[in-house]
């Protein structure tokens, strides 16, 4: 049997220690080479997985390697490029969050995707995880009852990635922590109750930390207006078309205790708390209220990422992690930017 051709796009963390271990796992899988602007990460890259080839250009890969599977796992700038050139050449895209710097890109990724008859799913791995798979057959269950309220936040007390880097450039990451971190837990809530329609956003987003002199952050000396012109917290609150709304805050830094990641449910007959990797259900039983703690806590888990997309690929089940969720999310993060910008309400 002719397994997978699979390249990653992108050397650098998340291909290393997500990407190029998950592929290769699978016995259908064969890791044929990686592609990077950066010749010190593909020797990086190389000394791992020797038999790789390691490309400079993307084109040239797609070429020389007839791929099957890529993984794009640049800065959020290069996305779309990457997954549209790779559409073009015949090869689906296993793409990392957030789908793109905005709602537009995420648009044309989408239709690229439909128009080359290739397969597109996003790198949300939050969405993969054994708690995840717990919270969605608990609603489906009918455990929560109607959701009518969620906050979400992670709000890092000094963690800001790669400062003066991509990170911290808007121009490449298309913004901070919301764009960051947000993606996850504000799609994980809105995928939880079944994606639906925002129907406004009012945010507030401040930057505070860009000339810290604290030694807990380490600035570079010298750091341009240029090098940190994202923010470093994001908060705000969406109202959704099925009358629930949603609360929430995301910082790289922050005067807080102490790191805190965390989605919160509240629905008519139960409620979900998950607060850095532990999960909690809150509900009644003969009229009574009762903690629940499931224990999630097993090896196997329920859905594996990497294979999953390799059963979206051979159509046999629907992707759990499409683009299209990701065109509502970046719809949000603009108008989140946008509100804060605006200092008003933004309404859809
Ligand atoms: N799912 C997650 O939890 C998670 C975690 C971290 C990062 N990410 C996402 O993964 C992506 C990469 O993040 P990272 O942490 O690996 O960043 P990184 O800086 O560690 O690696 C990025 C790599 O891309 C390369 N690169 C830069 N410009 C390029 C270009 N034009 N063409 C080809 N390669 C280029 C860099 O040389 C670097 O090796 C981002 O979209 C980020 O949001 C996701």
């Amino acid at each position: 049997m002719r397994k997978y051709r699979y390249g990653c796009i992108g050397a650098g963390g998340i291909a290393i220690y997500k990407h190029m271990v998950g592929y290769s796992k699978l016995p259908s899988v064969e890791i044929c080479a990686v592609c990077d602007v950066s010749e010190e990460a593909l020797i990086n890259m190389k000394a791992k997985y020797p038999d790789i080839r390691t490309y400079t250009n993307h084109l040239e890969m797609f070429e020389k390697e007839n791929l099957d599977i890529v993984s794009v796992c640049t800065p959020n700038k290069f996305h779309k490029q990457y997954t549209i050139d790779a559409f073009k050449a015949g090869i689906n895209v296993h793409c990392e969050k957030p789908i793109a710097m905005n709602e537009q890109e995420a648009m044309e990724m989408t239709e690229a995707q439909y128009e080359y008859g290739k397969k597109l799913m996003l790198g949300l791995n939050n969405r993969f995880t054994n708690q995840a798979s717990f919270v969605r057959e608990y609603i489906k269950n009918g455990g929560l009852g109607d959701i009518y309220y969620v906050r979400c936040g992670w709000r890092r007390r000094r963690m800001i990635p790669k400062i003066g880097g991509w990170f911290t450039q808007k121009e490449l990451s298309g913004g901070g922590p919301l764009i960051d971190l947000g993606v996850h837990f504000i799609d994980l809530t809105l995928h939880f109750m079944g994606y639906p329609d925002p129907t406004s956003v009012s945010a507030s987003t401040f930057k505070k930390f860009s000339h810290s002199k604290c030694k807990n952050l380490n600035i570079p000396d010298g750091l341009g207006d240029f090098d940190y012109n994202i923010e470093d917290l994001a908060t705000g609150f969406i109202r959704l078309s099925n009358g629930a709304s949603v609360s929430f805050e995301f910082s790289f830094a922050m005067n807080n205790e102490k790191e805190e990641y965390f989605y919160e449910l509240f629905g008519d007959k139960g409620g979900v708390s998950f607060k850095n990797g532990e999960l909690k259900i809150f509900t009644e039983i003969n009229d009574t209220i009762v903690d629940i703690i499931p224990n999630t806590n097993y090896t196997k888990i329920d859905v594996d990422e990497f294979q999953h997309f390799i059963d979206v690929i051979e159509n046999k089940v629907e992707c759990l992690s499409k683009p299209e969720d990701g065109i509502k999310m970046m719809r949000i993060i603009d108008a989140t930017y946008h509100s804060a910008e605006m200092n008003k309400e933004v309404t859809f």
